[in-house]
C-alpha cells in the first residue's frame, strides 16, 4: 500500500478514501487476510481497463486517415435531433463505447478539407449505422468515424458524423464526443479545431 500510495503520488490517507470509493463503486473487493487487507479487481473493473486499452490502443495505433480543419460554427439544432433517436444513439455508443453529449459540435471546413472529406467519403472508412424506418419516418444512413478533435491545444477522443442526407453542404462536418467540446476545449464560434480521423 505504501509503495502504491507513494507511485500514485497521494497520501497513504487519499489512498484509502481512493480504495473506499473503489469498492463502493464495485471496481475492487476488499478481503481480509488475518491482520492486513487485500484488494482484488471485480469483472466490472476488469471491464473498465479493457475497454481503456481498447480506445488507447487504437488511438495509438491507428495511422490517420485523414487531417481536416475548421471553424466552430453554430448549427441548425440538427445535431441534437439525430442525438435525440435512440436507435442512432444505441448505434453510436455501440460503436463508440460511450455515450455521447447529445448535440453535435459544426465546423465549417476550409476548401482543402472538404476536398479531403469528399475522399475519406470515398475510401469506405467508417462504421456504417444503416438507415431505418421508424413511426411512419424514414431515418438516413450516418457513417461514424473515430477521431481525435483538437481545439485551443487541447486533444479529446470523439468522432465525425457523416450523415448521408444532412442540409448542410459539404463544408459542415459534424463532430461528437463525450463531453461538450465547446466547454472542454474552450470554444467560441470562430475558434479553429483540428480533427484527425482515425483509421
Ligand atoms: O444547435 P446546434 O445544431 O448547433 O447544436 P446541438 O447539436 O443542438 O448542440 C448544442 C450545442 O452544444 C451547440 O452549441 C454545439 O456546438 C455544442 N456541442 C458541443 O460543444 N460539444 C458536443 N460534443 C456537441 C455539441
Amino acid at each position: 500500500k505504501m509503495e502504491l500510495a507513494k507511485t500514485l503520488g497521494v497520501s497513504s490517507w487519499k489512498l484509502n478514501k481512493l480504495l473506499q470509493l473503489a469498492e463502493d463503486e464495485g471496481y475492487v473487493e476488499k478481503h481480509r487476510m488475518g491482520r492486513v487487507f487485500s484488494y482484488q479487481l471485480t469483472p466490472r473493473s476488469l471491464a473498465l481497463l479493457h475497454r481503456v486499452h481498447s480506445t488507447l490502443s487504437s488511438v495509438l495505433r491507428a495511422t490517420p486517415l485523414a487531417r481536416l480543419r475548421g471553424v466552430v460554427v453554430p448549427g441548425l439544432g440538427e445535431g441534437a435531433f439525430y442525438m435525440s433517436i435512440l436507435k442512432y444513439l444505441e448505434a453510436f455508443k455501440e460503436i463508440l463505447g460511450y455515450e455521447p453529449y447529445a448535440g453535435t459540435l459544426n465546423l465549417r471546413l476550409d476548401n482543402e478539407s472538404v476536398e479531403t472529406r469528399r475522399r475519406l467519403r470515398e475510401t469506405r472508412a467508417g462504421y456504417r449505422v444503416e438507415g431505418f424506418h421508424l413511426d411512419g419516418r424514414d431515418y438516413c444512413r450516418v457513417t461514424v468515424y473515430k477521431a481525435i478533435i483538437t481545439g485551443n491545444g487541447i486533444s479529446i477522443s470523439g468522432a465525425v458524423l457523416d450523415i448521408d442526407k444532412t442540409k448542410h453542404g459539404d463544408e459542415v462536418l459534424e463532430v461528437i464526443a463525450p463531453v461538450k467540446l465547446r466547454d472542454v476545449l474552450k470554444l467560441r464560434d470562430g475558434d479553429r479545431v483540428e480533427v484527425i480521423v482515425l483509421g
